[in-house]
């Protein structure tokens, strides 16, 4: 074997806890992973907060102005606004994954690119939301 033969890369399979420090995740690995707890957040979030919310708002004038009190809170809109990144996210990575199904994109240069594409869609929508949230449009 010549001197100049690469070194082989080192191999991680079913990485313990001491070697997630060393473990560098590709872009499209930080996304599915982040898709993953978006929809773990949309999941549990939907019956506990998501939708009594939205049953409290529509239920009587009272109840509206009870809700829109609530929702007036900083801190409020600040959990509004992760559980609408999550949902930003989870919608423009699962098109993401859809279209992958599709075989469309699945080479690794496209992969990475529609990985950062997604990144960056969500997070300038996410941008938007928090503006209007916070009366700043
Ligand atoms: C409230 C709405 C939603 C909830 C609660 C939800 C929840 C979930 C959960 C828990 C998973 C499994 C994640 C995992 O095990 O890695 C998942 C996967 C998935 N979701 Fe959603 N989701 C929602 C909306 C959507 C929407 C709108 C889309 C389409 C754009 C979507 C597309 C997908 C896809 C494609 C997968 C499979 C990803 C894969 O192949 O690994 N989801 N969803």
């Amino acid at each position: 074997m010549s001197d100049t033969a690469a070194k082989p890369r080192p191999q991680f399979r079913n990485i313990g806890i001491a070697q997630i420090a060393s473990y560098r995740l590709p872009l499209a690995g930080k996304l599915s992973i982040l898709h993953r707890v978006s929809g773990a957040l949309l999941f549990l979030c939907l019956p506990l907060v998501i939708l009594p919310l939205f049953a409290a708002s529509v239920a009587a004038p009272q109840t509206f102005a009870a809700v829109a009190a609530y929702a007036g809170n900083p801190i409020v809109k600040l959990v509004f606004l992760v559980l609408v990144w999550g949902y930003l996210h989870h919608f423009c990575a699962g098109i993401r994954y859809l279209l992958l199904d599709l075989h469309i994109g699945i080479d690794k240069q496209s992969s990475k690119k529609s990985a950062g594409v997604v990144f960056g869609v969500s997070l300038a929508l996410t941008l938007v939301f928090a503006l209007k949230l916070f009366g700043v449009l």
